[in-house]
């Protein structure tokens, strides 16, 4: 919990001043429970006696020791730092002045690095220095990758209360094989706090409060979900809890590229403006040492459960749960895993078992996971009364009977389950690994897929007569839904795509998520809008008016163009073989959306878009879906937000998403007709705004 509130501290204000009601001794004042420069804020090693090398003044100092980006927690301006003060293999120590050990007698301080604990060490000793009472070392050294970051933890001198003592710091390890010094500071007497071992989720938050800056703006949204710096993919935990919309992503802080999974959290009143939260979690725990995957969260009894999968050393995948009472700091259950190896179904296997999705019906919590069975994909279905304990209820697909109605039987995991009811229908979602392509569906390797059906909560089994991909285009995955409580079903997900470059990755950072869409359910299909919140941002607005567009046009409006807008546009497809719009438009660039005659499709091309995407798609650069016009008209809701690009077709009975990463000053659009003449019925441009 201590280092938690550091945390928020941190995160909140910059340096920490005062998490314990001891930080930031300063020589300036020192008052009835600290001594001489107890927090090295003089800046110089005023008032110790120095012996030996280990210890010089220069050391003394050090806002930020950047090598590796992670800072050192330190309290104040200064703090001591062996690895500045002198080599390795240096020694000596450094005596403070005499002080009267007053209040509870215990001593809080803050120690890094100090590998070897018999011989880097902080000592509370006698008036003359000669006698040792107390010692504390860095025991801590080896339990995280913490090295040079500082800790807080304490020596007891309770039994010498009222005395005349010291405190002596001592480095006598003449070694040169690394952390052969030992950092420390702010010495606070009276203490009254606990030790606080460095978390991961203080070193990821750190982390990300030293880097931020540091990554390039060029391919940032303005009103997507990203992540500060580092590597984000699956949407989890999407839910509205306290008054607020909650969403957490599998997150690596630590590098653009995919690695141990956290979660990181951002909480936003309207879908649009988020505000990043703390890490919620990190892999901290022997059970999710490699890795807190994805999940989902539910309120129970007033508080925010995370429900997510722990991946142990072994790889193990369980499923564990972390809650919290205030939404931002969460605690892990002592009883993890929830689900444990010994609650597997039939032929399950701790290899592939992934991505809890729990939802309440009829009072009981269901939860849905991604699994393999006999080396197939498929969902388990277990149920809870408590979100504690968990019974295995069965398997939601049949696909293990070759010759049975809904066969896909993939040889990948069906990732990342959600289920919702959408006006009054149960749809079934997740994503499918390695979903062979049907004609124009299925078209990026894996998909989000939306099965519409019903479930059988006794057996498990989820009977659907449709299995339609939810998003045509290239970069969407791990789709989440949640519930607010006006009614609406909120969808978001992950606006990119495994097994294919990331151009951001050299900016220091990769992954956003979708502009979230309303779900809705009607003529026996699936509708999706962007939540209406959006347009509260509408800025600048612009009109084409009706505007012929004969074969072989490609005209442009004055105030309609821009990389960061919604565009709708009405086209009635007359005789062209192709009509649609162009955008983000440049002397090189462009990527067309169209209506394709020929195949009844809308089209999004992005093979002239800019950087190309290379990996599995290399090759194929449009994406497409089928769309029957309107009374002869296609209606098209474009959101571009300078590197995306999403799609609203007739109202959303269609979509197509897409990264793109255009030129700089890509920011034209313009208007088509090809292989006969269309009507460009209207246009209407607003700027998207969030300050
Ligand atoms: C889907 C996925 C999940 C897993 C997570 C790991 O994109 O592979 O199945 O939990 O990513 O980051």
């Amino acid at each position: 919990m201590k280092a938690r509130n550091i945390i928020s501290c941190l995160i909140g204000i910059g340096l920490c001043t005062s998490a314990f009601g001891g930080c930031g001794a300063k020589e300036e004042f020192i008052g009835e429970y600290s001594f001489r420069n107890g927090g090295f804020e003089i800046g110089t090693l005023t008032g110790w006696t120095v012996e030996g090398s280990a210890f010089t003044d220069h050391g003394v100092s050090v806002k930020l020791k950047d090598g590796s980006g992670v800072g050192y927690n330190y309290v104040g301006d200064f703090f001591f730092n062996g690895e500045e003060s002198a080599s390795g293999s240096a020694t000596g120590s450094i005596l403070s002045v005499p002080f009267e050990l007053k209040g509870n007698g215990i001593i809080g301080f803050l120690i890094g690095a100090g590998k070897n604990t018999s011989r880097c060490y902080v000592a509370l000793v006698s008036e003359d220095g000669e006698t040792e009472y107390e010692r504390r070392a860095n025991d801590e050294f080896d339990e995280n990758d913490t090295a040079n970051v500082l800790h807080r933890v304490i020596l007891d001198g309770s039994a010498h209360i009222g005395e005349t003592v010291r405190i002596k710091i001592v480095d006598n390890d003449s070694g040169t094989d690394g952390f052969n010094y030992i950092n420390v500071d702010d010495f606070t007497i009276n203490y009254q706090g606990v030790e606080s071992p460095v978390g991961k989720i203080f070193l990821a938050n750190n982390y990300i409060e030293q880097n931020r800056g540091r990554v390039n703006q060029r391919y940032r949204h303005s009103y997507h979900v990203m992540p500060e710096v580092g590597w984000c993919n699956d949407p989890n935990g999407f839910s509205f809890y306290g008054g607020t919309v909650h969403l957490f992503y599998q997150y690596h802080p630590y590098s653009s590229a995919w690695g141990p999974m956290h979660w990181g959290h951002v909480t936003s009143k309207d879908f649009i403006k988020w505000e990043y939260q703390p890490v919620a979690l990190a892999p901290d725990s022997v059970y999710d040492v490699n890795g807190c995957f994805s999940g989902s969260a539910v309120e129970k009894d007033g508080e925010l459960y995370l429900i997510y999968t722990s991946v142990d050393s072994q790889n193990n995948q369980l499923q564990s749960v972390a809650r919290s009472s205030d939404g931002i700091n969460f605690s892990k259950l002592g009883r993890n895993p929830v689900i444990n190896a010994k609650q597997l179904g039939p032929a399950m296997s701790t290899a592939d078992f992934r991505d809890p999705y729990v939802f309440q019906m009829n009072g009981v919590w269901y939860l849905l996971a991604g699994t393999r069975v006999n080396g197939y994909g498929q969902i388990a279905l277990y149920r809870s009364t408590s979100l504690l304990e968990w019974d295995f209820v069965g398997y939601v697909l049949n696909n293990s009977d070759a010759n049975g109605p809904n066969y896909y039987r993939l040889p990948g995991v069906y990732e990342c389950p959600a289920f919702a009811v959408v006006d009054g229908q149960q749809i079934l979602i997740c994503s499918p690994q390695n979903l062979p392509t049907d004609g124009a569906r299925f078209q990026n390797v894996h998909s989000v897929v939306c099965m519409v059906g019903s479930l059988d909560t006794k057996s498990g089994r989820f009977t659907y007569d449709k299995f339609e991909e939810i998003d045509g285009g290239f970069d969407f995955y791990a789709a989440q839904t949640m519930n607010m409580p006006d009614g609406r079903v909120v969808m978001t997900a992950w606006m990119q795509m495994w097994d294919r470059a990331f151009p951001t990755a050299a900016d220091g950072w990769t992954g956003s998520m979708i502009l979230p869409r309303e779900l809705s359910f009607r003529n026996g299909r699936l509708y999706q809008a962007p939540v209406r919140e959006i347009e509260n941002y509408r800025q600048n607005k612009a009109e084409s008016g009706r505007r012929d567009l004969r074969d072989g046009d490609s005209v442009s409006f004055e105030g309609i163009s821009g990389d960061t807008l919604e565009l709708e546009v009405a086209l009635e497809v007359g005789t062209a073989a192709r009509a649609g719009v162009k955008v983000f438009k440049g002397a090189f660039h462009e990527t067309s959306i169209y209506y394709d005659a020929e195949h009844g499709t809308v089209v999004l091309d992005r093979s002239k878009s800019g950087t190309i995407i290379s990996g599995a798609e290399s090759n194929r650069s449009t994406r497409s879906v089928a769309v029957t016009p309107t009374d002869g008209i296609i209606k098209l809701r474009i959101f571009l937000d300078n590197t995306s690009c999403e799609v609203f077709i007739n109202d959303g009975c269609a979509t197509l998403t897409a990264n793109i990463y255009a030129g700089e000053n890509d920011e034209g659009i313009e208007f088509f007709a090809d292989g006969g003449n269309a009507v460009l019925r209207s246009a209407v441009k607003y700027d998207i705004v969030v300050d």
